[in-house]
């Protein structure tokens, strides 16, 4: 089996270097994060995901994986290196390709035999064959590095299964020798039943950006409807159940809500949209800038309703904000709709009280001047509105009649559409639901988890 390194280790680059670990691989991981490699090396994942830390330990004990913060070693190592950078959202929405070229530029020199480069950060289409050519040029091994780009799908809170058993492996190759050297990386999964889809750069390249792209799509469609169905008084949950059962829609990404979130949609939409002007392909331009703008249109929908609840001013006004992560099952607060609710709600002067079961620390790090609570009852304690804007399955279990008791008013505005409103109602609670009328009929259990 190749040698095998993986070159940035955050949520993507160590999950992977963990399971290709746990797929028998021997691993070398490297960072610029001298702390986040310190943490890893100890056994300590720098992020909540769950099951990753224990098979970071059993991983490390085992010696399939180690971790650097030398390109020379990861250089020698390795005959696959896999690429797993960020590429965050940089000017104008464009795609910041920095940290991609400069790894890329670390590595290179310190290629002295053939080996085979394997993407798998998030690229706008023609970057890799732009990381090959720079790498060939200043690698000694020259034409001898070969390029492969393998686009993650993996989802944050599902991220070891999906990387153990990924619904699909995706290879965009320019030699039959990188995919058979990617098949051997791969054989366990590959073994296991994961489809194998193997195609040229370019389109490896728009899987990714496109999957993405269709995801957001179905977010933003339902959150239209979810305005329709609150100028309409109709009901957005029981339409969305009602088109779920269609097979060619499917249930799932069809929750109605505060829309999406985190380190990957909403960039990958953006750098998407940017990549499609700068190809003039105007039509996707102007269907990814809706969608954007739907999305973003939702958190201002919470804020004008929490403003409204509020009685037209939130100056003075206590808040208990529920959740922080952009979903369940995770610390990351990258582009947080929440996070982004309460940057509104503070600068109508608010006093925001926040819990999350696990982003507290992780928020605090970006918006150490809101107040964080160790528990829900300690976060609602005298507030004037509850906002559920996470669906963390710990939210759905509380008591309304006991969290009644600690509030001032029993006012909460439910922008995950998830809680059971019906409970609430009968606790004598007010209770507003995005794109859902005040009393509604059935469809309460319709909130399954997001995918
Ligand atoms: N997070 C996800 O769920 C997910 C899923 C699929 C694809 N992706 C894609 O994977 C890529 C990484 O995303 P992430 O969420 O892991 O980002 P991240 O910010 O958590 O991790 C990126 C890591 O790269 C390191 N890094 C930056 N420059 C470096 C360099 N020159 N050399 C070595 N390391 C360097 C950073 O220190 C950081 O630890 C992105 O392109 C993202 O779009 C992410």
């Amino acid at each position: 089996m190749p040698r095998v390194t993986v070159i940035g280790t955050g949520y993507l680059g160590l999950t992977h270097a963990v399971c290709l670990a746990d797929l028998g691989h021997e691993v070398l991981a490297i960072d610029v994060d001298a702390e986040k490699i310190a943490m890893a090396a100890n056994g300590e994942a720098p992020f909540f995901e769950p099951g990753l830390e224990p098979l970071l330990r059993k991983n490390l004990d085992s010696d399939r994986l180690r971790f650097t913060l030398s390109f020379a070693e990861v250089g020698a190592f390795g005959e696959v290196h896999f690429l797993c950078v960020g590429t965050p959202e940089g000017e104008s929405g464009r795609t910041d390709l920095g940290a991609v070229y400069a790894a890329a530029r670390a590595l290179a020199p310190h290629l002295t035999s053939p080996c085979l480069i394997a993407g798998k950060s998030t690229v706008p289409v023609g970057t890799a064959r732009q990381v090959m050519t720079r790498m060939r040029a200043l690698a000694p091994a020259g034409d001898g590095v070969d390029l492969a780009w393998n686009p993650e799908f993996l989802r944050e809170g599902f991220a070891v299964q999906d990387s153990l058993a990924p619904d699909r492996i995706v290879l965009g190759v320019m030699s039959d020798g990188a995919a058979s050297m990617l098949r051997q990386v791969y054989r366990g999964p590959l073994e296991a039943g994961s489809p194998l889809l193997v195609m040229d750069l370019e389109t490896a390249e728009l899987v990714k950006v496109a999957a993405n792209a269709f995801l957001a799509t179905k977010i933003s469609f339902i959150n239209a409807m979810a305005e329709v169905c609150e100028q309409a008084g109709a009901d957005v949950l029981a339409l969305a159940q009602a088109l779920g059962y269609d097979a060619r829609i499917g249930r799932r990404f069809l929750s109605p809500g505060l829309g999406y979130g985190g380190g990957c949609l909403p960039k990958d939409v953006r750098g998407f949209r940017a990549a499609a002007a700068d190809l003039g392909v105007s039509s996707l331009e102007s269907l990814l800038t809706t969608v954007d703008e739907i999305n973003l249109g939702r958190r201002e929908r919470v804020v004008a309703l929490a403003r409204q609840a509020a009685g037209g001013s939130l100056a003075g006004r206590r808040v208990a904000v529920l959740g922080v992560a952009f979903k369940p099952d995770s610390d990351d607060v990258r582009d947080s709709p929440s996070l982004a609710v309460c940057d509104h709600l503070v600068a109508e002067e608010a006093v925001v009280s926040v819990h999350d079961p696990v982003a507290m620390p992780s928020a605090a790090r970006k918006r150490p001047e809101l107040r964080y609570a160790s528990s829900v009852s300690e976060a609602a304690e005298g507030a004037d509105l509850v906002l559920h804007l996470t669906e963390w399955s710990d939210y759905r279990a509380i008591d309304p009649a006991a969290l009644a008791r600690v509030v001032a008013r029993q006012v909460i505005i439910d922008a995950r559409c998830c809680l059971d409103a019906a409970s609430w109602r009968e606790a004598d609670w007010t209770v507003h639901v995005l794109g859902r009328p005040q009393v509604s009929h059935g469809a309460d259990a319709a909130c399954g988890r997001r995918g």
